[in-house]
C-alpha cells in the first residue's frame, strides 16, 4: 500500500528518489522519498494514523458535518478560517483533520485560507509528536492552509480567538479545577468548539463549563462505538462529542 496521500495528490514518477517499507495495522506501506514523493526526505517522515484512531475520527467528523457546523463559520477580514487544536499532544489524527478541512471548508463560503494553531503545554516534538514534520506536511500538500504547533499553557492563558476548535480529550476528571480553567480558556475563545471526551464523567465536566459560560452545548456519542468494532482503543478515542456554539 502507498502512504495515504491527500486525495487528488498525484504521485510523481520515482526519479532519483528512494523508498522504505512500514508495517501498520497488518498492512505494508511503501514510503517514497524525493521530489514529488510522499516525503521530500526521510527527516520529513511520520507514520500514518492507525485505523483505531482514524476510523472514530472520520466518523466524528461526519457527525460534525451533519450537525451543520461548517455552514456558518466565522472568517476574518481576509477570509481566513482560524482553527484551534488546543492540548493537542502528538496530534496523530492531523492528516485526517487537514483533509477534512481542505475538502469541506476550503474555497467554500468565502474561506480563502485555513490557519491552524495546534498547542500543548508540553513540547511533543521530541516525544514522538513529529510537530515539525506535520507542519511541513501541511505546507507541502495544502497550499491554502498553514499549521503551526506551539507550547501554550492554557491554564495560565486564554487561547487566541478561533472560529473552529477541536479540543480532544481534556483530562478533566483528574485535576478538575485546573481543567475547568483550561476548558474555560479554550471554549470562551472559540466561536464553535468541538470537545471530545473518552467518557461520560468528562463530558459532564465539559458541560458544566459550558453552562458557566452561558454557551449552548449539544452532546452525542460517536456512532463509531454503536457497533462492536474490532478496531477501538481503550479508553475509546473520541467517544463523546460535545458541540459548543
Ligand atoms: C489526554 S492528553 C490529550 C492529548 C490529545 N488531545 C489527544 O487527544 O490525544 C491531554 C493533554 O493536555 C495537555 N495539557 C495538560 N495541561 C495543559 C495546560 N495547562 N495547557 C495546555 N495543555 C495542557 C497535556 O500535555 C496532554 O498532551
Amino acid at each position: 500500500m502507498a502512504w495515504p496521500r491527500p486525495p487528488g495528490a498525484s504521485v510523481a514518477p520515482l526519479a532519483g528518489g528512494f523508498g522504505a517499507r512500514l508495517q501498520l495495522d497488518g498492512q505494508s506501506y511503501e514510503i517514497r522519498y524525493g521530489p514529488g514523493q510522499d516525503f521530500e526526505t526521510p527527516e520529513d517522515f511520520f507514520a500514518p494514523c492507525r485505523a483505531a484512531l482514524r476510523e472514530p475520527c472520520e466518523e466524528m467528523l461526519r457527525v460534525v458535518e451533519a450537525l451543520g457546523v461548517l455552514e456558518s463559520l466565522q472568517l476574518d477580514a481576509h477570509g481566513t478560517l482560524r482553527v484551534a487544536l488546543p492540548f493537542c499532544g502528538s496530534m496523530q489524527e492531523l492528516p485526517i483533520l487537514a483533509h477534512f478541512l481542505a475538502t469541506r471548508c476550503s474555497g467554500r463560503q468565502g474561506v480563502a485560507k485555513i490557519s491552524i494553531l495546534a498547542s500543548d503545554v508540553q513540547d511533543w516534538a521530541p516525544l514522538g509528536g513529529y510537530w515539525k514534520q506535520k507542519e511541513t506536511y501541511v505546507k507541502r500538500w495544502y497550499p491554502h492552509m498553514d499549521l503551526k504547533f506551539c507550547q501554550l499553557d492554557l491554564h495560565a492563558l486564554r487561547h487566541p480567538p478561533s472560529s473552529l476548535t477541536f479540543a480532544f480529550h481534556p483530562e478533566c476528571t483528574v485535576h478538575r479545577d485546573l481543567w475547568r480553567r483550561i476548558l474555560h480558556n479554550v471554549i470562551s475563545a472559540s466561536a464553535v468548539c468541538i470537545v471530545c471526551t473518552f467518557n461520560d464523567e468528562e463530558r459532564k465536566v465539559v458541560l458544566g463549563v459550558c453552562q458557566d459560560l452561558g454557551r449552548q452545548a449539544q452532546c452525542q456519542r460517536n456512532p463509531y462505538y454503536a457497533n462492536s468494532k474490532q478496531n477501538g482503543t481503550t479508553p475509546p478515542f473520541l467517544n463523546f462529542l460535545i458541540l459548543v456554539r
